[in-house]
């Protein structure tokens, strides 16, 4: 069988995936937990008991995963609106703040997330911080002509940007949009509110993984004597 976490992140995906409604315009999110949800929708949508929903993906991997399951997709000069969105996270504060972008996919999840009626992030219990920037660098998706200044403005900040490197590839990791991705270190971070405004300020900067006031609810899946539960 599947380890224990898998199973958790299976579940919770799936709770989330249980909130869709027939008819509904759905955000797709980026990563394994959200893959669940994915998959779930698409059994939801074979076996009859949901019909009629369209996926608006936010990665290169969320639309090759929805055409997999069957999930009709659009797009946003097609729809008036999203009514519910599904996304990972990296890290979760108390007050729902997030901290995402380790897929590199922040940017078109942040535009898809943000716009959609109900947000819903699935998590496990290790995501939960008490203060974001604590576990978990920020990344940062720089235009590739502009990563030196940017660089230079987010060390002034106090940050210590790295720039994030492929893993079966030489050379900088490069997003759905052809940009780059700067992970950066500011340890806890006081006032998210105010670091993703400036951040973004920056000239070269498209988009930074804080999602502030974003999400409106968190389902954390958790595992309790080897019992996978979601609450
Ligand atoms: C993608 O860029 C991220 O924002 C993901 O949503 C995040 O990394 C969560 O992925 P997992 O569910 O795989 O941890």
């Amino acid at each position: 069988g599947l380890d224990p976490v898998t199973v958790m992140k299976q579940e919770v995906g799936r709770a989330a995936a249980n909130r869709v409604k027939s008819g509904s315009i759905v955000g797709l999110g980026t990563g394994s937990t959200t893959a669940f949800a994915i998959q779930c929708l698409g059994e939801r949508l074979r076996s009859g008991e949901l019909t009629d929903i369209r996926g608006v993906p936010t990665s290169f991997q969320a639309s090759v995963l929805a055409k997999q399951h069957g999930i009709p997709l659009t797009t946003l000069d097609e729809i008036d609106r999203i009514d519910i969105a599904i996304d990972g996270a990296d890290e979760v504060d108390p007050q729902k703040n997030l901290i995402k972008g380790g897929g590199a996919a922040h940017t078109r999840e942040k535009i898809v997330d943000s716009l959609a009626e109900q947000f819903i992030v699935v998590v496990d219990r290790s995501k939960l911080v008490d203060r974001l920037g604590t576990t978990f660098p920020l990344p940062v998706e720089v235009l590739p002509m502009a990563v030196t200044p940017v660089m230079q403005a987010i060390e002034k900040l106090g940050g210590k940007p790295e720039l994030r490197m492929g893993v079966k590839k030489d050379g900088p990791v490069i997003t759905d949009q052809g940009n780059m991705v700067l992970d950066v270190t500011f340890g806890a971070i006081d006032n998210p509110a105010e670091l993703e405004k400036t951040l973004n300020n920056i000239p070269g900067v498209l988009e930074n993984g804080l999602f502030v006031g974003v999400a409106d609810v968190v389902l954390v899946g958790e595992i309790k004597d080897n019992h996978p539960s979601v609450r």
